[in-house]
């Protein structure tokens, strides 16, 4: 929305939510989420003709668009529990909407959601009273995080699913000249609802694949001393397959991946599809598989037992530059070596108070640190979960001195210099490399 107020100023954007907290700490210094540039987006258009309020009512009541962004998390209760999307938020907003509409309304799904969902906001809104028309678009959210207002700004494309009725091209129509302000037109494609509700979750699915695929070869490269970054490369230069997120890792993480994923799967199960739903799910199982490959790679490099001993996590976000955990392999990581009464130093630049939420049941099983310097002291091992541009340039001489010998590097984003650690004393082991030992 900061995006939308300060390409279009003929536009009046106004957001709202129920929690006062965050709406004030949106028009403050200190925005509720980090993430580069967002800050400074946001200021432009702060009080100008963009606005944060509470009144949900009032912010419905005046708006011609209504961009629907309430979180759409994975059930954790009933049928579909574990798989299927949660949508009584997304339920409640539709029926706050009908409630507090006296004006036609276009209402645009941002949130990611099942096939089909718009179909049942449409069903919401046009129960009983049908003195107001409601027109339901679909409008996929593609950007990443860390690198959101680049993606924004500059979109690979902007998809917007409408009907095909008269009134259904012309709410098309609206919203493409929002977008039209600052992407080009060819890069804005008009579907059915259904093709752009599926292309969310399709896209997800097979950007997760790629890197399950490549994380899948990773094991293998470490049985038979091929080197996956090389590989990587290799096959990444084939214009068909292209060289971007085929970096191995310790394996995906964030909001989206996994329950994208497993809406996918729900509802080819739903639709009696099992081959498709059990050829999907098998994207999630192999991430599992890498984040439980790499801790145990972690214990029998470290003589089969880790009791007791200190390892330093180095990041907790999901990935650089966000503070973003949810799903971060970190956390699972983390529990794991809880579990084998490791004595865990979390670190991390921005997610040190999400790590702290997510792991608040293991109490003083884990302690939290900002300094990776401090953090590393007297460890045993180093677990490298997030490739921050700041872990690259640490110097690995003073933190090897302060480590207990012999000194370990874990790491599960190949982002540092392996023999250069190596050389310095360390025993490194990447993803999908030979590890270099000096035991
Ligand atoms: C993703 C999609 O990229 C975006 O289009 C969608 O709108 C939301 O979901 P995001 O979750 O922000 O975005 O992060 P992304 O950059 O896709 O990374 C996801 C995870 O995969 C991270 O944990 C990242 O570290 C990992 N990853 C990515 C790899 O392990 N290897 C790669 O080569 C690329």
């Amino acid at each position: 929305m900061a995006m939308i107020a300060s390409q279009c100023p003929d536009y009046r954007v106004v957001v709202v939510d129920i929690d006062s907290a965050r709406i004030k700490a949106w028009q403050s210094d200190r925005l509720p989420i980090y993430e580069p540039g967002l800050q400074e987006l946001v200021q432009l258009s702060l009080n100008k003709n963009l606005f944060f309020s509470t009144d949900v009512a009032q912010g419905i009541r005046e708006a011609d668009i209504i961009f629907v962004s309430v979180n759409t998390p994975t059930k954790t209760f009933g049928q579909g529990a574990g798989r299927a999307a949660d949508l009584q938020h997304w339920e409640k907003t539709a029926r706050e909407i009908k409630a507090n509409s006296t004006t036609d309304k276009i209402v645009v799904e941002k949130s990611t959601l099942p096939v089909r969902t718009a179909e049942a906001m449409e069903r919401i809104l046009h129960s009983g009273n049908k003195t107001v028309h409601f027109e339901v678009l679909s409008n996929p959210e593609f950007l990443a995080e860390g690198t959101a207002v680049r993606d924004l700004e500059n979109p690979d494309r902007v998809l917007i699913g409408g009907h095909a009725t008269e009134s259904g091209r012309r709410a098309q129509a609206a919203l493409v000249d929002i977008y039209a302000h600052w992407v080009p037109r060819d890069r804005i494609l008009t579907t059915s609802v259904w093709s752009s509700e599926l292309s969310k979750l399709a896209a997800n699915a097979f950007l997760a694949q790629r890197i399950s695929s490549i994380n899948s070869l990773s094991a293998l490269c470490e049985r038979t001393e091929a080197d996956v970054a090389e590989v990587a490369r290799a096959i990444g230069m084939d214009a068909r397959i292209g060289s971007r997120f085929l970096n191995a890792s310790v394996g995906f993480g964030g909001s989206c991946f996994k329950k994208d994923i497993l809406n996918l799967v729900y509802l080819c199960q739903h639709y009696g599809l099992k081959e498709v739903a059990d050829y999907w799910e098998q994207v999630v199982t192999m991430n599992e598989y890498q984040e439980d490959r790499f801790v145990q790679k972690m214990i029998s490099a470290m003589f089969n037992t880790v009791a007791n001993k200190r390892i330093a996590v180095f990041g907790f976000a999901f990935k650089a530059d966000t503070g973003d955990t949810r799903e971060s392999p970190a956390i699972r990581v983390a529990r794991f070596l809880a579990d084998e009464r490791v004595a865990v130093v979390v670190t991390d630049p921005e997610a040190l108070s999400n790590a702290r939420k997510d792991l608040a049941d293991l109490g003083a099983k884990i302690s939290y640190e900002l300094d990776p310097y401090t953090a590393a002291r007297g460890a045993h091992a180093l677990a490298v979960m997030t490739d921050w541009a700041e872990y690259k340039t640490l110097d690995y001489r003073k933190i090897y001195e302060s480590m207990v010998k012999p000194a370990f590097i874990f790491d599960g984003r190949n982002c540092l210099n392996h023999q250069d650690l190596y050389e310095m004393g360390f025993n490194v082991y990447p993803i999908g490399k030979v590890p270099l030992h000096h035991l």
